[in-house]
């Protein structure tokens, strides 16, 4: 009797513990989560209040915090279901106005206390309410009888001011409604700067009054008008953004020259580059008339855009055209600008003028650092974590985006593992130290579309938010996948598609073919990572139909395998795992008989022929080892062999696409040969 109290008292300890470091799933985990005895029931009777400074977009967040969590519950809920501060299922507090405008200097932070009786928000800003709003939607679970957040005490604060997401309207336009909901996920998830990539050799995409040419003639008819952009720009303030607008000079403006070859360095004519990559065009830093178009220009953009920053670009310019001008070069000489590079510095620092009359401070990629810019700029580092450390080693803010592009289909742990103070910035002094605000994740869209912008994009960017809002200690890989898991259909509440296009796309790609074989192949398969893809010469009008579009960056069932497989290796898996993967080896072996047919009568899936036949041996192959493994025989000599250089070849890239599965395989067969 003693034993079994004493039992289920441990159980419970340990339970409370385990939920304690696990609970409550959230994403972004909290600065500081102490969690309590017993729970918050939430049902029908949930009545909200909010309380001390208020404003519209306070209660606006309220308001849809409610009706989300009508939603998330199938509680019937009156859209203001308003209650007594002192009883209400969830009292609001925010203590004073923040910034008039989403900022860098804006208090984030908020203190949430789940209790059996009531959850407490308290806040300083509307911002910071907002923020405690979207943990305590995490917070909320089904229970057996009903809803309930769990008791528990959060004291939370962002570790970095500036959160970002970068989005590249440029090569693929992405509309309006599309940027909406990444916002609404980007909130979710705490990120707090949306940076939008709006200029590029393959697209100008936004309305200028001053200079129409731009849009008509470098966008293909898709930019967004300036009153899209004040909606944007207010639909992301209502939730705490920023928007921060980049014009990419003087580089990677092919498109601006269409309509205004004038600017360009080269007399033209141009049209809008469909190719990726580093193009020649480039504006022409040593006219004079270039500043008289800025002035005009700029004036126009900075008073469209609220935010105190804006982004000028600067990466990856090629000289050659600056190289080739002779006027150019004459310029340089005159004006002992030393080279190209000195032209850039010099270019930069006009623009930096403009700006700062406009009351803007400039941002650029790494490539603009030179010692001629003034102090008050930030440095986007790209090209590695040394520019980082360099720039705020000699004053300059920055913000780091190398390790964190999305395009280059890495798994959500590879760009976990990246944080802003490692590496080079290590050394810094604590001085040095506060110029690092933070850093953005980047989706470049060469090879996304509206259509899978949401799931190139997410869930990984949330491991990102983690690592910018989170605690540098806060690092354990297994709970951040378990927490992005759940982060993930959250945010398919919120109206992201990144699951729903999965299976969309592959039923268009299997016609009217049932699509579950196809799906197992699918949840095994990955595209090729960094640019491999860029290498076989896809352009603008390179449609994203293909099975690598519907692939996920990260195939959750193949790491998921890898884990039990390595976990059967050491001994330690349990027998419902090694009946799992004895289950998952022979579906993808017999997948191919099924599958066949429906490859050979669609047009976009014979390309996959060859991924299915190497999946189904690769599952052969597995269950081959798997019976040696648990029968103790050796295989004979040959048999190791000849599955490994099978393999090697399997593991190859084909039709932009790699089988995820064959690395923990290759490892099983040696295991079963050991
Ligand atoms: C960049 O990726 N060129 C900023």
């Amino acid at each position: 009797m003693r034993i079994s109290v004493l039992l289920t008292a441990a159980c419970a300890f340990v339970f409370q513990q385990a939920r304690g470091a696990e609970m409550p799933g959230l994403m972004p985990l909290p600065a500081k989560v102490s969690p309590a005895e017993g729970a918050l029931r939430i049902d029908q009777t949930f009545r909200i209040s909010l309380a001390g400074y208020g404003e519209p977009r306070l209660r606006a967040y309220a308001e849809r915090l409610v009706a989300r969590l009508a939603r998330q519950t199938g509680l019937p809920l009156p859209a203001w279901p308003e209650g007594e501060p002192a009883q209400a299922t969830l009292a609001i507090r925010c203590e004073r106005a923040g910034e008039p405008a989403p900022s860098l200097r804006e208090d984030e932070s908020y203190r949430l206390e789940v209790t059996p009786r009531q959850a407490i928000l308290s806040a300083a800003t509307p911002v910071g309410a907002m923020r405690g709003m979207e943990t305590f939607l995490q917070l909320v679970a089904p229970e057996r009888e009903s809803f309930s957040a769990p008791a528990v005490l959060i004291d939370d604060r962002p570790r970095f001011p500036w959160r970002g997401l970068v989005i590249d309207v440029a090569r693929h336009y992405i509309p309006v409604e599309v940027l909406e909901r990444n916002i609404d996920a980007m909130a979710a998830a705490k990120y707090n700067v949306l940076h939008l990539h709006i200029s590029d050799d393959q697209g100008f995409r936004i309305e200028s009054k001053r200079f129409p040419k731009l849009h008509q003639m470098g966008s293909d008819g898709v930019f967004y008008t300036q009153d899209e952009i004040r909606r944007l720009a207010g639909y992301a303030r209502e939730r705490g953004i920023r928007v921060l607008p980049e014009f990419d000079m003087p580089g990677h403006t092919t498109s601006w020259f269409v309509g205004h070859p004038e600017l360009a360095s080269q007399p033209g004519p141009y049209r809008i580059e469909r190719h990726w990559g580093k193009h020649f065009p480039t504006i022409d830093a040593s006219r004079e008339e270039t500043y008289e178009f800025f002035e005009a220009f700029l004036a126009e953009m900075a008073a469209l855009f609220p935010d105190e920053y804006f982004h000028i670009g600067g990466d990856e310019v090629n000289p050659k055209h600056w190289s080739e001008n002779a006027r150019i070069q004459a310029f340089i000489r005159e004006r002992k600008l030393n080279d190209n590079q000195g032209l850039q510095a010099y270019f930069n620092r006009r623009l930096q003028a403009i700006l700062r009359k406009h009351g803007k401070k400039m941002v650029g990629w790494d490539e603009i650092l030179h010692p001629d810019l003034p102090k008050d700029i930030v440095v986007q580092s790209w090209r590695g974590q040394k520019s980082l450390a360099a720039a705020a080693r000699q004053g300059y803010q920055g913000m780091l985006s190398y390790g964190y592009y999305l395009d280059l289909m890495q798994p959500a742990s590879a760009h976990y593992r990246i944080d802003p103070m490692d590496k080079d910035a290590a050394s810094l002094t604590p001085e040095e130290r506060s110029r690092i605000l933070g850093g953005e994740a980047c989706m470049w869209t060469e090879n996304v579309s509206a259509e899978t912008l949401d799931a190139r994009t997410w869930p990984r960017a949330a491991a990102i938010a983690e690592r910018l809002w989170s605690p540098q200690d806060v690092t354990d890989v297994d709970s951040m996948y378990r927490r992005l898991a759940r982060i993930s259909r959250h945010l398919d509440w919120l109206g992201l598609t990144h699951n729903s296009s999965y299976r969309i796309m592959l039923q268009r790609l299997a016609g009217d073919a049932p699509v579950e074989s196809l799906q197992i192949l699918a949840d095994v398969l990955e595209p090729v990572k960094g640019y491999v893809r860029n290498r076989s010469n896809p352009t603008q009008q390179t449609p994203l139909n293909r099975l690598v579009d519907a692939a996920r960056p990260e195939s959750d069932t193949a790491r998921e395998f890898a884990g039990r497989l390595e976990r059967l290796v050491a001994g330690t898996a349990s027998a419902g795992e090694r009946r799992e993967i004895r289950e998952k080896l022979a579906s993808w072996r017999d997948n191919h008989a099924r599958l066949a047919p429906v490859l050979e009568r669609s047009f976009l899936l014979q390309e996959a022929e060859p991924l299915s036949k190497d999946l189904a041996a690769v599952g052969a192959a597995g269950l081959e080892a798997l019976d040696y493994l648990e029968s103790g025989k050796h295989p004979p000599e040959p048999w190791a062999k000849e599955r490994l250089v099978f393999l090697d070849q399997a593991k190859q890239q084909r039709a932009h696409l790699l089988l995820m599965v064959v690395a923990p395989v290759r490892q099983l067969v040696e295991a079963a040969a050991r």
